[in-house]
């Protein structure tokens, strides 16, 4: 097989092409673009897009911890010039604040681009207090402290039977014109 030969061989062309576009492409690929598809008060729907990868390259969604996030499929295009725009879809729940990351990497060509997005979280029913239940429960201890003597006192009125619930004590007070 003669140089020449050796030199047009397919493979070979396949591979000076692959070589040319890796050194053009290089620095070509677009940031990820990170979009707010909606966004109610428990959740938010991201979408991320970047643009000019060769080869295909994967998307990865993290959270602030570094987590991968469960997301959609990877929806990958191949344009005219065949370089890959990958773009893929997340939900964020809004337990609490949360800095999200899509990272988009091509591992062959050491490349990877990311952008973060900040999610704040939503306002977080508080549990409440126990100074709050304190006081409930010392407002119940009076409450019945207070039916108590009421209920003792018109158990005291000439005529009156003993009664013994809170709405009954109502009526009582109107027939007895307390
Ligand atoms: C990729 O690049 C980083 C620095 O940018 C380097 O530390 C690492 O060794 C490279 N990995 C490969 C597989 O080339
Ligand atoms: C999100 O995390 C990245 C590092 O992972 C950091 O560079 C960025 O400043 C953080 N953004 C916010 C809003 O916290
Ligand atoms: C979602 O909407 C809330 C309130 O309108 C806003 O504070 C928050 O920044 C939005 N989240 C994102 C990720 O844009």
């Amino acid at each position: 097989m003669s140089l020449q030969e050796i030199f047009w061989r397919p493979s070979a062309v396949t591979s000076v092409l692959v070589l040319l576009t890796l050194l053009f492409c290089r620095g070509s690929v677009s940031t990820p673009v990170i979009k707010v598809m909606s966004n109610d008060s428990s959740r938010v729907v991201l979408q991320c897009e970047s643009a000019g990868w060769y080869p295909e390259p994967e998307l990865l969604w993290l959270d602030g911890e570094g987590n991968l996030l469960s997301a959609g499929p990877t929806e990958t295009l191949r344009g005219p010039d065949d370089l890959y725009t990958v773009s893929s879809r997340v939900t964020v729940e809004k337990r609490h604040s949360n800095n999200i990351t899509c990272r988009v990497q091509q591992r062959n060509t050491n490349q990877s681009r990311e952008t973060h997005i900040h999610v704040p979280g939503s306002a977080v029913r508080k549990e409440p207090s126990a100074t709050f239940i304190i006081v409930i429960i010392g407002l119940l201890y009076v409450g019945a402290a207070i039916a108590f003597v009421w209920n003792f006192m018109l158990s005291k009125k000439p005529g009156a039977s003993h009664v013994c619930f809170p709405s009954l004590y109502f009526l009582e007070f109107q027939r007895l014109n307390f």
